[in-house]
């Protein structure tokens, strides 16, 4: 049997019905984590003052979260002290962003592919404080060569901010985010990348991309239950990276001030090494290898809808997206009527969006998913059409 395709599908509780091509959006957690995470969640109930008060205290220094943490450092190259635990990404960008202390004038630099979510928490630290959000236009189908380039070019010394997506949500293009950086470090700008889909989904180095702050969810491409995140902060900034909500533990600083915000269930952080356990059971060169090749598939079959991918072959990684071939522009809505009646009529589960007036399908490769399936799915998406065909 191959080591990878829909035989897999026993791990997950996926719907038997369905085609998941869309594990990139709120990504799949294994019954195997998830009943890790449950034995953290019986602990938590049997005794919960032992639990809170010992297990995951940050005043002990090697409480049960900072030893995730310690693995999961190590699986993006660095140590437990620069890794926060957060719910998600959308935490991890609002948190840097509220450590800026904007003034009047100052500019907040965002990709055109920006997630919605981090454009909108751009422009509401932005709003209270005169600053303003700068947006960098890339136009697609993208050219590997000059994106550094065009991206430093549009930083100057009102830059207070970068945020750069590590591969992007509707274009799934995979930034040179150590390019990049280098590019707006020589202006002295600082850099947060947006890596929400980058943990699992390709080997990370964090201190060798070099950027101040970097986030990831571990909810997508790394297995973990939902509302597992992190946040990595040099040692330069993790003075001024605090957490949203001020807590008991606020004099104990990044990453362990994040340990504890208030009374909540921290078992998703703690059930991330089984995650790692889950994708290294696999062997992860081999679980991207075959993302890879199966995206490639991906692109060969969608070539015949007349659907062209967003960027060249080295851009991109588990995720491809495609441009549909359409007679007019495209509007949001076309996206949502897409991605609702392929799953309601055909049981196929995409990723669509409007961007650049361009109507876009974003198919996501995953260890369930086999060349059956995209063919599934592409067969499907071609007798089901789309809005403005
Ligand atoms: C690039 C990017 N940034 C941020 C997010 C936000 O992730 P979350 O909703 O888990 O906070 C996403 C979600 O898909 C994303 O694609």
């Amino acid at each position: 049997m191959q080591t990878f395709g829909r035989h897999l599908r026993s791990h997950w509780h996926l719907d038997d019905e369905g085609t998941f091509l869309n594990h990139g959006s709120f990504g799949a957690c294994p019954k195997d984590v998830l009943a890790e995470q449950s034995r953290w969640r019986l602990l938590m109930e049997r005794q919960p003052d032992s639990f809170f008060r010992y297990t995951v205290s940050p005043r002990l220094m090697n409480n049960e979260l900072r030893v995730a943490a310690e693995r999961l450092g190590r699986f993006v190259g660095t140590e437990c002290e620069r890794i926060a635990f957060v719910t998600n990404a959308t935490e991890a960008v609002n948190t840097v962003l509220r450590s800026l202390r904007l003034k009047a004038g100052d500019e907040i630099l965002v990709l055109d592919c920006v997630y919605n979510a981090v454009r909108l928490a751009s422009e509401e630290v932005c709003k209270a404080s005169g600053a303003k959000v700068v947006k960098v236009s890339l136009p697609i189908p993208l050219t590997a060569n000059d994106v550094a380039e065009r991206i430093a070019d549009a930083a100057g010394a009102k830059t207070r901010l970068a945020i750069i997506d590590h591969i992007a949500s509707p274009t799934a293009v995979v930034f040179p985010v150590a390019e990049i950086t280098r590019a707006l470090k020589a202006k002295g700008v600082r850099v947060l990348i947006d890596g929400a889909h980058a943990v699992g989904q390709l080997a990370l180095d964090l201190p060798a991309i070099g950027a101040d702050w970097y986030t990831a969810n571990c909810h997508k491409w790394l297995y973990s239950p939902r509302g597992s995140a992190f946040l990595y902060a040099t040692e330069e900034v993790a003075g001024q990276t605090v957490p949203l909500s001020v807590s008991h533990w606020h004099e104990l600083k990044f990453p362990r001030a994040f340990d504890y915000v208030g009374t909540r269930d921290v078992s998703a952080f703690l059930s991330v090494p089984a995650a790692i356990d889950f994708i290294e059971r696999f062997d992860t060169a081999k679980v991207r290898d075959y993302l890879m090749q199966l995206s490639r598939e991906g692109v060969a079959l969608m070539a015949r809808l007349g659907a062209e991918p967003t960027a060249p072959d080295a851009m991109f990684a588990a995720m491809c997206t495609y441009t549909l071939p359409q007679r007019r522009e495209a509007v949001p809505d076309d996206a949502l009527q897409l991605m609702q009646g392929l799953w309601e009529k055909h049981k196929v589960q995409i990723a669509s969006n409007a961007f650049q007036g361009k109507l876009l399908c974003r198919l996501s490769a995953q260890i369930y998913v086999e060349r059956a399936d995209v063919e599934h799915g592409v067969a499907a998406l071609e007798r089901h059409g789309w809005p403005g065909r």
